[in-house]
């Protein structure tokens, strides 16, 4: 039997050792012989795999404000469904800010003014669609008022003048019975406007918020002519010579559709003569 060489048990030992992780028993337990034997082979030594250990490492230093940051809260749960939402409500939002159509100019521009500055909007809605006040869009006002004269009325007494229960529509419109909370604007008001105004916004709401031009034709030639005769300034003089200006506050309390009729007069003659 031919003998195995002392140093190539003592590597099999070792790799026995280092397989299962124990240190190699002969180094303590060796012939000073045979440690002198393992001293002579270091480079077999070396070259025996060491068992390798995981070692953690060192976690790197953190700045203060990185450690901060580590330890703040985290989105709260219920944040989840609020930026699910947002995008709706932004729609809603961007809805709100659409304007009711640009570009006007004379009465009708005056008109667009009033119906937003005025407060018309915020109860009605910045296209006419409704809200505390009925909706106006869609025509809806010529159903209520025949005649511009009436709605001209109505605008200045309000549903405190015009008393809860009563018909404020035209006599031949359908009728709408005062339910309140609609402010009047002629004189004593909180919100006086003066004649000029109340039919900017009259005209306004009864030409913008009506689809059908047919229905709203007499509206519109009548704004045409109104705001040629307001231009030249011939207005202005033909209602002074009866004591009259577009200046005028009207007295709601005792205004009546004959009075407004007063100030549309020379316009409405100006354009039955140029009828017939
Ligand atoms: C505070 C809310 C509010 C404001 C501001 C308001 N209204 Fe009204 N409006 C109403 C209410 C409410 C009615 C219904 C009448 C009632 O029930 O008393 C109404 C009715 C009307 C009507 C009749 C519509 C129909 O067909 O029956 C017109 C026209 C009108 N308002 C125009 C205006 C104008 C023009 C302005 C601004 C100068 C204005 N409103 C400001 C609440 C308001």
């Amino acid at each position: 039997m031919t003998e195995i060489p002392e140093h190539l048990l003592k590597r099999s030992a070792a790799r026995k050792a280092a397989m299962s992780g124990e240190a190699p028993a002969e180094a303590e337990t060796g012939t000073a012989v045979e440690q002198a034997a393992a001293a002579s082979t270091p480079a077999v030594a070396a070259s025996a795999p060491v068992p390798e250990v995981y070692v953690e490492p060192e976690p790197e230093p953190v700045a203060p404000y990185v450690e901060k940051f580590q330890a703040r809260k985290k989105m709260p749960f219920w944040i989840i469904p609020v930026l699910l939402f947002m995008p709706v409500w932004g729609a809603f939002y961007f809805g709100t800010l659409e304007r009711v159509p640009q570009g006007l100019s004379g009465l009708l521009g005056e008109g667009e003014h009033v119906y937003v500055e005025s407060g018309c909007s915020g109860c009605h809605g910045a296209e006419g669609g409704g809200g505390i006040g009925p909706s106006l869009a869609n025509g809806e006002v010529h159903l209520t008022f025949t005649t511009l004269e009436d709605q001209v009325v109505w605008i200045a007494k309000g549903s405190a003048i015009v008393g809860t229960g009563e018909n404020y529509a035209s006599p031949d419109g359908r009728r709408r019975l005062v339910a309140g909370q609609m402010p009047g604007f002629g004189l004593g008001a909180a919100n006086e406007l003066h004649m000029e105004e109340i039919l900017a916004v009259t005209l306004f709401e009864r030409t913008q918020f009506e689809p059908n031009e047919d229905a709203a034709f007499r509206d519109l030639e009548l704004t045409e002519q109104l705001n040629l005769m307001i231009e030249t300034g011939e207005l202005e003089e033909l209602l002074a010579a009866d004591g009259l200006s577009l200046d005028d506050i009207p007295d709601a309390a005792d205004l009546t559709a004959e009075d407004v009729n007063e100030y549309l007069a020379p316009a409405r003659e100006a354009l039955a003569g140029a009828e017939s």
